[in-house]
Order: structure tokens, then C-alpha cells, then sequence
């Protein structure tokens, strides 16, 4: 037992939330007025059985721990202090190391970035090449950006003097192995511009590099290491925040140049992600700084591809959205270097999410021909009875009667015939309210089914096809559920909270209290069916997410042997996609 259980084990929810609020017994719980919002009737639950207070009408509480945050307002460390003093448990002295390895992975990163500007600034022909793309001294200084040179051991040389060895660089993402066979190391960047990746404070985190001249990949990335993790990051909101929040909004651009050269044409509140698919935690970043947001993507059909998944991301975030359609040249960066008041216009015109849809649909196809009247009728119309009130719906169809030349009538008709495509709400039992949008996903929902009934994991594990759309916390408690699952055939909360950090406990804590809440007295068979359908819908978007995943692993794929693997999977991910 470590000393955070035996302050849970000494400390029951129940006495803790007791001395805050006066609860009454409710069934197998406790109820009360909830103490983090305005609360008349009671709606704070406690479970003793679980260890849990939570209100789902606020969506505030947690365990003990959470319980005391919140209502004291403190941190977690804060809080396991207060909680050890009330349970007199001595607390162990704190160990720094995985925080100082984190240090140190910083520093080598820093220190790899100087390396790379001064090679950068000995080079003649590597400043060549950032002024013939049009950069400045001062936005070649302002990120950072230097030069690998065609060396295999430059790099690795130069941080072993600094006393980094070879299997920290390895860890950082520097160095590469040759083979399993042969450890002898390398440069993982050569022959590449470089461009350092910052996180929010501006530490250098990881780096992107691009080939000079032609080859493959085009760009290289770090990989993933303890200090850069690519769903988490955006490139250039170091210098983009403060911008972002004075603008209000926060330009999302697919390229590191398009980041940069938006930067030096003075429109500062642009970012990109690098190396992977805009994702649900880079999303939640930016809401820090703006609810606002728009995509400028390329403009060819992978831009337009990606513009469509992202849309969907940030629906589901309810950010609000605009699309920017590039005027001019492939990318904001082409066009900005051809003419960057065009650019800026574009911004100032950006358009709304069903404006891009109806210029998607009829770039596609032909409006004049009957077979492109059917394809864009079946791409706008689902879009269009998604939209939620039917002066709106009538706005848009009576848009598109006009562009296909037929009656509005026609239009409404075929839109009632449509299958409507249900935003996510639990079936049966009809008084049962909608889970709130956004505070808890379907994958949440899918986990807490699991916790409550143990049973029913066989079939989500026969059926759930990839994790690829969960975000990082509820994939870090499946997989561990996974684990210990086949390692012991059970499903025990106790043995799975051992395997997680604070952060997951608390969200794994919540989840059978959320199916008690939204599916109260289900049935093993409704409950059986209700799996079944989150994990076809999830399912779907896994695919939909996983597939672009795959498209950037195939271009950044270092060999031949490597890139046919990748693309052999990736087409069972798209015949499967096909099947669902
Ligand atoms: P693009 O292929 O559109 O490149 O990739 P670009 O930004 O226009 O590059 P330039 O102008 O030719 O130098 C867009 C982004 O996708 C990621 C990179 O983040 C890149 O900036 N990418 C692209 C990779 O991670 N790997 C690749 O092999 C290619
Ligand atoms: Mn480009």
C-alpha cells in the first residue's frame, strides 16, 4: 500500500464531505446540496462504496483528494497534505528524479538547437536557403531555426562532451540505432533544415526537419520522448499566445513555413501542429487562450480532407469555427510570398463551416450534370439536417435548390427521408438526460459500462477496433485494463489504479458513478446494446483518426521495408473503414 491509499483507506468520502455538507441517504449513496455551484435541490452524490462525491450538474468532485482541491482550493500536493495530517500519515520525502531526467532532456534539446543555429550561421548555403524562401535575420533568430549538416556523428559528438551519453540522446529522439542487430548510433537529422518545436513556455521540446533538396521523407519529427508528445504540442504558440488572446483568435496552418512566414507578415496568432492530425488535447490547449478558431489548410483535396476531420474535432469541442480558403498558391506560405495582403484578406474573410462544405461539394462535382446533383446533394444534405434549427436548414437548402436549379420542396423532402445521424445520446429510457456535450465522451461512457459490469468487456475487446481517437487518459485506462485483464481475467479497479497516475485515478474514479447516473437500472441487455452501439460509433471515428495517422507515419517512414509494412496496414484500416 502506498501512503496515498492508506490515506484512502483511513479517510472514508463520506465523513470528508459530511463536515462540508449535510447528506442524506439516497439508496446505496448519499445526497446533498452541492458546494460547487448554486445548488437548491440536492445533486451532490457521494458513494461510499466507491470512494467518490461528484455532481453531475456542475461536474465538479471526485475522490477525496479532488474533493479537497476543489473545495479548498489547492493543488494536489496541497491537498495530500491536508488529508495526511487529518490521517496522520507520514508522508514520504519527495524524489526528484523522473523531474530532473525531464530537466535534462530540456537542456539536451537546448543545447542540440544552439548546435543546429550555429551550423545554420557557419553555412552559406543554408542561409541561402531560408533567404530564398524569403525569411529575415530577425524570423531566422526569433524561431530558432538552424541546419543539420550531411555528418552522421556531428551532433552525437558534440553533446558527449557535454556528457549526455549515448542512450539518453537515444531517449531524446537525437540519435537512431542502426538496427537491433547493430547498436552502433547516428544523427537521426542530417542534411535538413531545422526547425526547433517549442512547447507553451518556449522550451525546445523536439525538432522538425526538413530535407534539403528533394528526398524522403520531406520532414523528419522527434519522435515522441518524455518531454514532446505530438498530440499535446503546437508549433509557434510559444510566440503565437499572446497574440491569439489580443486577436481573440487562433489560425490553425498545416506547415512549419506557414507558421513562420505568417509570423513575419505580421498576422502573429498562427500555429500549426506538427507531424500528426490536429488532435482533441491540441484543441483544449488553444481554448485556454480563444474560443475562437479558424483553419487555413492547404489549398489542394488533402487540405480540404483535412479540413473536414478537423471541423468535426472542433464541433465537438464547440469551438466557434471559420474556414479561410486560400486565394492565392498552394499554402498560406506561397501565398503570402506572393502577394500577403491576399492573405490577410482571406483571413478577414474567412467563411463558415457550411460555406466550405458547399464549395467542397461543388469543386467536386459537376452541378450540372445529374449524377453530380445526386453526389452533392449526399454530401450537403446530412450536413444540413445536422444543423440545429430549420430557419437554418431552410437558409442553406434554399441556397442549394438555387445553385442545382430545383425547388426548395424537393430539397426538404429528401432531408426528412434521410436516417437521422444522432449526435450522441443514450437509448431507452427516455427521461434520461443527455449526457452534457464535451465533459464526457463516448469513450468515457464505454469505460464506465466496463467498470459497472465487468462482463461486458469481452465484447468491447472483440469488438473495439483501435484506440487511436481515445484521448491519452481514457487510452492509458483501457490499455491498462487490457493488461490486467489478460494477465488475471478479471477487472479490478484496485489492481488498475496501482498502474495509474493521479491525474487517470481521478477520471477512472468517475466512470461507474457515470453510469449510474445517465443509465440508472438498465438492464443487462439494454446495457449489452447500448456498448455495442458507442463502440460502433467509436469505432468509425478511430478509423477516420487513424487513417490520417497512418498517412503521416508513410511519409515520414525511413525505409523501403518500413513504408510496406505501414502501407499494407493501412489498407486493411481503409477496407475496414469501407465495412463500418
Ligand atoms: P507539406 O508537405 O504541405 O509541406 O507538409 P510544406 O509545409 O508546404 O513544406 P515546404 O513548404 O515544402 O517546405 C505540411 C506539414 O506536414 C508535416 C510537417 O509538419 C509539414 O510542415 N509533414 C509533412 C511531416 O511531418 N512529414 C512529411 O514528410 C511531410
Ligand atoms: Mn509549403
Amino acid at each position: 500500500m502506498n501512503h496515498l491509499d492508506e490515506i484512502r483507506a483511513k479517510i472514508a468520502i463520506e465523513d470528508l464531505v459530511g463536515g462540508y455538507v449535510q447528506l442524506k441517504k439516497a439508496g446505496r449513496n448519499l445526497k446533498g446540496l452541492c458546494p460547487f455551484h448554486n445548488d437548491t435541490h440536492p445533486s451532490f452524490m457521494v458513494s461510499p462504496e466507491k470512494g467518490i462525491g461528484y455532481c453531475f450538474a456542475c461536474n465538479n468532485g471526485g475522490d477525496i483528494f479532488k474533493f479537497i482541491q476543489l473545495i479548498e482550493k489547492v493543488d494536489f500536493p496541497a491537498a495530500v497534505k491536508i488529508l495526511a495530517d487529518k490521517a496522520g500519515v507520514r508522508l514520504p520525502e519527495f524524489k526528484p528524479e523522473a523531474h530532473n531526467e525531464k530537466l535534462r532532456m530540456l537542456k539536451v534539446n537546448e543545447q542540440a538547437a544552439e548546435f543546429f543555429t550555429e551550423q545554420l550561421r557557419s553555412s552559406e548555403s543554408g542561409m541561402k536557403y531560408f533567404k530564398d524562401r524569403g525569411l529575415s535575420e530577425a524570423t531566422i533568430k526569433e524561431f530558432q531555426l538552424g541546419l543539420a549538416s550531411d555528418s552522421y556523428t556531428a551532433l552525437r559528438d558534440y553533446l558527449k562532451k557535454s556528457d549526455f551519453d549515448e542512450k539518453f540522446l537515444l531517449e531524446a529522439g537525437l540519435i537512431s540505432q542502426r538496427s537491433i542487430a547493430d547498436k552502433s548510433t547516428f544523427d537521426r537529422f542530417r542534411n535538413r533544415m531545422m526547425f526547433p518545436i517549442h512547447d507553451q513556455q518556449g522550451n525546445v521540446v523536439g525538432f522538425g526537419g526538413r530535407i534539403i533538396g528533394e528526398g524522403e521523407p520531406k520532414y523528419l519529427n522527434s519522435p515522441d520522448t518524455p518531454v514532446y508528445n505530438k498530440s499535446f504540442v503546437l508549433y509557434g504558440l510559444h510566440l503565437a499566445k499572446e497574440a491569439i488572446k489580443k486577436e481573440d483568435l487562433a489560425i490553425f496552418v498545416e506547415g512549419y513555413m506557414d507558421v513562420i512566414a505568417a509570423h513575419q507578415a505580421g498576422t502573429g496568432n498562427v500555429i500549426a501542429t506538427s507531424g500528426t492530425a490536429l488532435t482533441t488535447p491540441q484543441l483544449r490547449l488553444i481554448k485556454r487562450y480563444t474560443r475562437n478558431i479558424a483553419f487555413a489548410f492547404d489549398a489542394d483535396s488533402a487540405g480540404a480532407e483535412a479540413t473536414k476531420r478537423a471541423i468535426e474535432l472542433a464541433q465537438e469541442a464547440e469551438l466557434n469555427l471559420r474556414i479561410i480558403l486560400i486565394p492565392e498558391g498552394k499554402d498560406p506560405d506561397e501565398c503570402i510570398r506572393k502577394n500577403p495582403d491576399a492573405w490577410k484578406q482571406a483571413i478577414k474573410k474567412a467563411v463558415r463551416v457550411m460555406d466550405f462544405y458547399f464549395s467542397h461539394a461543388f469543386s467536386l462535382y459537376d452541378a450540372k450534370d445529374i449524377d453530380g446533383k445526386k453526389a452533392i446533394l449526399n454530401m450537403l444534405l446530412p450536413l444540413i439536417k445536422q444543423t440545429t434549427s430549420s430557419v437554418e436548414q431552410n437558409e442553406h437548402l434554399k441556397r442549394l435548390a438555387y445553385e442545382l436549379k430545383t425547388e426548395v420542396k424537393f430539397l426538404w423532402e429528401d432531408m426528412k427521408k434521410l436516417e437521422s445521424r444522432k449526435t450522441y445520446q443514450p437509448v431507452a429510457g427516455t427521461e434520461v438526460p443527455a449526457p452534457q456535450k464535451e465533459v464526457f465522451s463516448r469513450e468515457e461512457f464505454l469505460l464506465g459500462f466496463i467498470m459497472d459490469r465487468p462482463e461486458l468487456y469481452e465484447i468491447v475487446h472483440s469488438n473495439l477496433i483501435d484506440v487511436a481517437g481515445f484521448d491519452p487518459v481514457t487510452e492509458k485506462i483501457y490499455k491498462t485494463l487490457k493488461r490486467v485483464y489478460n494477465s488475471r481475467s478479471i477487472v479490478e479497479l484496485r489492481e488498475l489504479q496501482g498502474e495509474l497516475s493521479e491525474e487517470e485515478r481521478q477520471r477512472l474514479s468517475i466512470l461507474p458513478l457515470l453510469i449510474e447516473e445517465y443509465y440508472p437500472d438498465f438492464s443487462e441487455e439494454a446495457a449489452r446494446k447500448e456498448v455495442m452501439s458507442l463502440i460502433r460509433q467509436i469505432n468509425k471515428k478511430n478509423l477516420r483518426a487513424s487513417q490520417k495517422e497512418f498517412e503521416f507515419r508513410i511519409r515520414e517512414a525511413q525505409d523501403s521495408g518500413e513504408r510496406t509494412l505501414l502501407l499494407n496496414q493501412y489498407s486493411q484500416i481503409l477496407k475496414l473503414a469501407n465495412k463500418l
